[in-house]
């Protein structure tokens, strides 16, 4: 029987990309070169198969070159704001993602940067580098508190709840939560977390605001200039969700007006252009989307893609699909 033909649009771990070779007639991306429009509609039109990561925009204008050949995209990724599902849908592709497996790799960034903060470690490291610490003082880079205060959870799903339990059992953090629809009694009991009825009570009540939203024309600057200044001035904002669920604007005015303590953030509206005003404030904490960016996850995702893609050429019903 013919293996299916797969492109895989960035280089993947040696160990997945092998896996995908042993299974699939696979061509890599050798040099790791992010792929233009004209590269990914060639893609479509000759393979059966496309995976693509959050840096590939699969778009209206991706999808409506020509003919589309491929059957599938097996994004490698939980998040998929990168493909528009509608357009996908209409050229007759399934859609499938990676859910569950990288839930705690990027609950544990999140708490990296909530950590990282609310003690200064991106300033403090700065500092030391530069040769500017003259030693220990009484009043040296005094930081925020992170035990027993509260966190304000803004979508309570898997990452969500995986993020609350860190700091509720861990940190004895009070969670307080915002999320659309209801939440499983069971679970909201074990982090004995209470719900707002609005963004705007949780935003009131919280030291620490984490966004586990998906990205969606709902979430589009959930986090704007009215909402920044219902937060605490001593509150700190953590993104780990999707760039643009933040006004940046919005949040670089809080940031320079003390309407908040400060923010850490995984994710950026047009990455990987981050806002150059950010690079210049102390009191944020940056990193390059790294969410999902263990070796054990980045394998596990690679094979789940796989696994997607097994199924939907054997059975049609891969596990992961969406829409
Ligand atoms: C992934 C992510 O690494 O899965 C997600 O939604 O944000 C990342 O952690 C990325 O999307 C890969 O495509």
């Amino acid at each position: 029987m013919r293996k299916a033909k797969i492109i895989v649009t960035r280089r993947w771990h040696e160990g997945v990309e092998a896996k995908l070779c042993e299974l699939f007639d696979t061509q890599l991306n050798r040099d790791d070169h992010p792929m233009s429009v004209a590269e990914l509609q060639d893609a479509l039109q000759s393979a059966d198969a496309v995976l693509p990561t959050v840096s590939d925009r699969i778009d209206a204008e991706v999808l409506g070159a020509g003919p589309i050949h491929a059957k599938i995209l097996a994004s490698n990724g939980v998040g998929f704001n990168h493909i528009d599902l509608e357009a996908a849908k209409a050229v007759g592709l399934t859609v499938t993602n990676t859910p569950e497996i990288l839930t705690d790799c990027t609950a544990d960034l999140a708490m990296t940067l909530l950590l990282g903060i609310a003690r200064r470690a991106g300033e403090g490291e700065r500092h030391l580098r530069a040769n500017a610490w003259t030693g220990w003082r009484p009043t040296h880079m005094m930081g925020a508190m992170v035990t027993g205060k509260t966190l304000g959870v803004v979508g309570l799903g898997r990452i969500g709840v995986a993020v609350a339990r860190r700091a509720h059992l861990g940190f004895g953090m009070r969670i307080l939560y915002y999320n659309p629809s209801p939440v499983r009694a069971d679970v909201v009991q074990a982090l004995d977390a209470e719900r707002c009825d609005s963004l705007e009570t949780l935003l009131r009540g919280a030291d620490f605001v984490s966004l586990h939203c998906p990205s969606s024309p709902q979430t589009h600057h959930l986090m704007n200039a009215d909402r920044f200044k219902l937060m605490r001035e001593n509150a700190f904002l953590i993104n780990t969700a999707r760039g643009n669920v933040v006004d940046p604007e919005a949040l670089i005015h809080a940031l320079k007006n003390g309407e908040i303590a400060g923010a850490g953030l995984d994710v950026y509206p047009a990455e990987p252009a981050v806002p150059e005003a950010l690079l210049d404030l102390e009191n944020i904490l940056l990193l390059p989307h790294l969410g999902s960016a263990t070796l054990e996850t980045r394998v596990a995702m690679g094979m789940r893609v796989a696994e997607n893609l097994q199924a939907f050429f054997s059975t049609q019903e891969p596990p992961d699909r969406l829409g």
